[in-house]
């Protein structure tokens, strides 16, 4: 099995459990990650195991929603008992199940929410459902202990670029969403059409490294109803048309200048966009979260931009960034300790708002 073991796991599943402790066993299938784990209280990880399935999917191109559910199905029970393991912990020390029900791709969250009612009803546990966004931005409270609510966040993902108020713990007001593509998917889009291939974001920023970033000129799109809002589809089009351009001209293209031109485009965008929300809505605090949140250039951008404008920038490991199920434990806890929790009736829900 490939397995992505976090570094925390060892160091910390020597800590005795108490009764005081409130253990939270999360699953997390939504996409292509048959992932599971145990998080104490919130914010400490005891187990995070992560089956990936990417490269099943890789010469497909991109997720093919069918084989993600079948191979959900075939990884789910092997992920939990090696969560369970590894933590060394059995059910009965196990306070409240948390599953993703959504959003997602039906078939694979329909994997995970099934077992997660399964074993609920069998071990006589509670079940929580969780948002998969609200599973992202909670990622930034295993990282950083101190962070509290209430703070702004940048949610990049394959499927979704949202600029969230985080009023309260589980609690969020989207002020900015994309028009059109997802940051993740312009990533991926474009990668596959400089032939880069699946999945795009991390290729194009392994590869950014080597081109010039100010080679090509590429769009920064505004978007007129709402200044927080993105859209990245006239960026993937002009990519595009660059492409047919210099083809027809003959011209042989240089795919890191390409790389690392479109991933300034896009950083500029999310950077500037997020910072004047954080000041127009007179927070001091920002975090970002979600698949693309984990690009070295846009790390680093924040963390030069945040530190001029004196505002404090959260943001979780690159593992923490990714889809994982350690991030559902803590999203799963805060709801957990506000009373929320599901019937046998929970059902994936694929395109669940925040
Ligand atoms: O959060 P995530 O794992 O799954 C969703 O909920 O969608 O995000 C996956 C997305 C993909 O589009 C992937 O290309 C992008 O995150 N991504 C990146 C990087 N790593 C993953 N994008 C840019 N740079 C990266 N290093
Ligand atoms: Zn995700």
């Amino acid at each position: 099995m490939n397995e992505r073991k976090s570094g925390l796991v060892e160091q910390q599943n020597k800590v005795n459990i108490t009764t005081q402790d409130v253990l939270i066993l999360a699953i997390e299938t939504s996409c292509d990650e048959t992932a599971a784990s145990v998080v104490r209280n919130g914010r400490e990880v005891l187990s995070d195991i992560i089956y990936t399935q990417i490269a099943l999917h890789t010469c497909y191109g991109g997720v093919v929603p069918e084989i993600a559910s079948r191979k959900h199905i075939e990884k789910m029970n092997q992920v939990i008992e090696e969560a369970l393991k590894q933590a060394q912990v059995t059910l009965q020390d196990i306070t409240a199940i948390a599953v993703t029900y959504g959003p997602g791709l039906v078939g694979a969250l329909l994997v995970g929410v099934s077992t997660a009612k399964a074993i609920s009803f069998a071990a006589e546990i509670p079940l929580v459902g969780v948002h998969h966004i609200s599973g992202h931005i909670s990622a930034n409270y295993i990282e950083h202990q101190e962070l509290e609510p209430p703070f702004v966040c940048l949610v990049a993902s394959g499927g979704h670029s949202h600029l969230v108020v985080v009023k309260d713990y589980g609690e969020y007001e989207i002020i900015g969403r994309t028009r059109d593509d997802a940051a993740g998917e312009a990533f991926d889009k474009v990668a596959r059409a400089i032939g880069l291939g699946y999945p795009g974001g991390p290729k194009i920023d392994m590869l950014s490294k080597e081109g010039n970033p100010d080679a090509i000129s590429f769009p920064r799109a505004k978007v007129a109803e709402n200044e927080y809002d993105f859209s990245f589809s006239g960026l993937k089009s002009a990519v595009l048309n660059y492409l047919n351009s210099c083809q027809m001209k003959g011209i042989t293209i240089c795919q890191a200048d390409v790389a690392a031109s479109f991933q300034k485009a896009v950083v500029d965008v999310l950077v500037e966009h997020s910072l004047h929300a954080v000041k127009e809505f007179g927070y001091d605090k920002f975090a970002i979260a979600g698949g693309v949140a984990s690009n070295s250039t846009l790390r680093k951008a924040f963390e030069e931009e945040c530190a001029k404008r004196k505002i404090q920038f959260f943001h979780p490991s690159p593992r923490l960034c990714t889809d994982n199920a350690a991030m559902i434990g803590a999203a799963g806890y805060y709801e957990y300790q506000k009373g929320v929790t599901h019937g046998y009736d929970l059902n994936a829900v694929p395109n669940l708002s925040l």
